[in-house]
């Protein structure tokens, strides 16, 4: 990629700059070279009980080690609440923003302090301990950011199931992390619609007997069914318990949560985070990142059910003092000038979303932005996938009036918060690539055989040493944590994601080179929608790949084999995409389905994904080599009844 496409930075914005060009050249050196040193100059961020000696404790060798500042105590809570009580405790920590454009509220510091501390005693008086496991299934409504915080008041780890998944993934994710106890609603509301979370929560518990108390808040007020001796409302629990809770002290490597994430084999992976080096990357990568200065107003369109919403709109902004916009609706209800509208009313400064969001409002055109002002917004920021330039540039020159810098942030469940990404006042911008590395973060690419790539190419991207957000194990699973993540490339850390770098030295991050999908910015494994096909009744076999998709980035494209004496009909291929539905949860929904009587398999009885993704893809003239399959006429077959 040539130079032209470079977007400078304003010598303004530099200016005034949290960090510009220079400091940023010297912050990279100086983490890599000493990086006992530099972390021993970021403590401050945190509010520590007792400092760490030692910052730095990691190796990706062997066993796989990841300690930092462990010998540090502290109550991550009280960095993010107790700390800005004295000067800040009437500065609004959450603006909610209901669905419907008539609801809001702002929850000050000092109000979030108090609701964490009643809950966390609601919580104690359940009998949670420090390292007991609190599931969270709840919608986007301040309650969330609550239930978080006082899990971690406490010292109980939490691990929230998006609102959107079903009674099954729910009760799978509850079961691999043994909760004694669910948080969740009556209702979620969305687009004007309702969601039965307690309804779904009630089914899944029926499998789940370890779970001895649900705490219901009260988000609709609709009426649920309430188990004598197990349910509790929230909002009565909570007025009887004490607003004083003492936070429990906990070490630097105690776990903080569990967020389940899927891979390219088996059930999801509980990604465990700990307390301190998390935290710290999630303040300064988001101060870092978003240049975030004190008093202004920041919004992450994402749900607290992903690690976007733990990192970027709980921990991070609350970490730094920041005033956070926590979002309940969608962006094209009451219409598709909601996101602008919602950025005018609450004068947002700093707006992150995620590049489908963008994609579909862009097809609406530019009449629902431009009329809307938008004056307050600074920095505008996009996750989750790879931006088209296409997209990109609608953002800076329609969104952004070309005025905003825009962050493109390359991370993931398991790095805790962005690797790569611009900062707005050092790095010129190229629309599409999320450019270089934070300081402190060493990305690199090599070939298939593990070996390093130097200068402008293309490859596996890689990590070649620990940062503080890094994951620390897989849930009760330290080897697969060591297979999944250090197996591929001994030594280094595999992100599953390839990328191209230019002659700048800029990273294109190309997508995921294994069979995860990312469609509309929810990760999901190939796998896993193979499994909930294939327990239906009338399906032998499934296939399942990505396709593109102008809106979401990847749609899901199922090819399903049915046993025998069944046929396919219409009505059978909507019950599928329904079972689906239900089996995971609305995300999972296929785009298509292709009834296929044969799948292309290698003699050994291998699926060979590569050609049904060209299929899928109607990429039907590079099919490649078809020669090494058992039955090469299933793939004409295949071409021929292509949906
Ligand atoms: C993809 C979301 C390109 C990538 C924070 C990664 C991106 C996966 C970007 C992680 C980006 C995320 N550009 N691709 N800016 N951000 N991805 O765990 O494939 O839900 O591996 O974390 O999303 O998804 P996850």
């Amino acid at each position: 990629m040539s130079d032209d496409s470079l977007i400078a930075v304003k010598p303004e914005i530099a200016a005034r700059a949290l960090v510009n060009a220079e400091q940023y050249a010297a912050m990279s050196r100086a983490a890599v070279e000493d990086p006992e040193a530099f972390w021993r100059g970021q403590l401050g961020r945190l509010a520590w009980m007792r400092e760490p000696t030692r910052m730095k404790n990691t190796s990706f060798e062997g066993d796989v080690s990841i300690r930092w500042f462990e010998d540090g105590m502290l109550n991550l809570t009280v960095s993010c609440l107790d700390r800005h009580l004295a000067r800040d405790g009437d500065r609004t920590a959450i603006i909610w923003e209901g669905d419907d454009p008539n609801s809001q509220a702002h929850v000050t510091y000092r109000q979030l302090h108090e609701r964490v501390c009643r809950l966390g005693n609601v919580l104690r008086d359940l009998g949670v301990k420090k390292g007991d496991r609190v599931c969270i299934y709840l919608p986007m409504i301040v309650e969330a950011a609550v239930a978080m915080l006082a899990c971690a008041r406490i010292g109980a780890v939490h691990s929230i199931v998006f609102g959107g998944f079903s009674p099954d993934s729910l009760a799978t994710r509850v079961e691999d992390c043994g909760a004694t106890v669910l948080i969740t609603a009556d209702e979620g509301r969305r687009g004007g619609r309702r969601v039965p979370l307690k309804k779904n929560a009630d089914v899944a518990l029926e499998s789940c007997p370890g779970v001895r108390h649900v705490i219901v808040a009260r988000a609709t007020g609709g009426t649920v069914a309430m188990q004598e001796g197990r349910d509790l409302w929230w909002d009565e629990a909570c007025d009887k318990a004490s607003a004083e809770c003492q936070p429990e002290p906990m070490g630097a490597e105690d776990p903080l949560f569990i967020l389940y994430t899927s891979g390219s084999t088996g059930k999801p992976k509980g990604v465990l985070h700990t307390t301190a080096g998390y935290l710290m990357w999630a303040s300064y990568t988001h101060e870092l990142v978003f240049d975030y200065r004190p008093g202004e107003i920041y919004w992450c369109t994402a749900d607290v059910g992903w690690v976007t919403g733990h990192t970027y709109i709980v921990y991070g902004p609350l970490a730094n003092g920041a005033t956070t916009l926590m979002f309940e609706g969608i962006p094209n209800y009451p219409d598709t000038s909601r996101f602008w509208q919602v950025i005018d009313k609450h004068k947002v400064n700093i707006f992150y979303t995620a590049p489908t969001a963008i994609r579909s409002l862009m097809r609406e055109g530019e009449g629902p932005v431009k009329k809307t002002s938008r004056a307050s917004l600074r920095v505008l920021g996009s996750v989750g996938e790879p931006i088209n330039p296409e997209a990109w540039l609608w953002y800076y020159r329609v969104v952004g009036d070309e005025r905003c810098p825009i962050v493109d942030t390359w991370w993931q469940t398991e790095t805790g918060g962005i690797l790569i990404s611009p900062l707005p006042g050092a790095v010129a911008q190229k629309p599409g690539s999320a450019t270089l590395p934070l300081p402190g973060v060493q990305p690199a690419l090599v070939d298939g055989e593990g070996n390093l790539l130097e200068g402008a190419t293309e490859g596996n991207l890689v990590i070649l040493d620990s940062w503080p957000g890094q994951m620390r194990t897989v849930f009760g699973d330290h080897e697969r944590f060591v297979q999944t993540y250090f197996s591929t490339f001994p030594g280094k850390y595999f992100t599953g994601d390839g990328a191209r770098r230019d002659a700048d030295g800029y990273y294109w991050i190309t997508g995921r080179v294994d069979d995860v999908l990312n469609v509309s910015g929810h990760r999901m494994g190939t796998a896993e929608i193979e499994s909930a096909l294939v327990a239906h009744p009338k399906v032998a076999e499934a296939a399942v790949v990505g396709m593109p998709h102008d809106i979401k980035g990847q749609g899901i494209y199922a090819y399903v084999t049915l046993i025998a004496e069944e046929e396919p009909t219409e009505a059978l291929r909507k019950e599928l995409v329904a079972w689906v539905r239900k089996e995971i949860g609305p995300i999972a929904s296929p785009d298509a389905i292709q009834w296929a009587p044969g799948l292309p398999k290698t003699r050994s009885g291998k699926i060979m994904r590569r050609i049904l993704r060209k299929i899928a893809a109607n990429e039907i003239d590079s099919l490649g080599d078809t020669s090494t399959l058992a039955d090469p006429a299933v793939v004409e077959e295949l071409v021929a009844n292509r949906v």
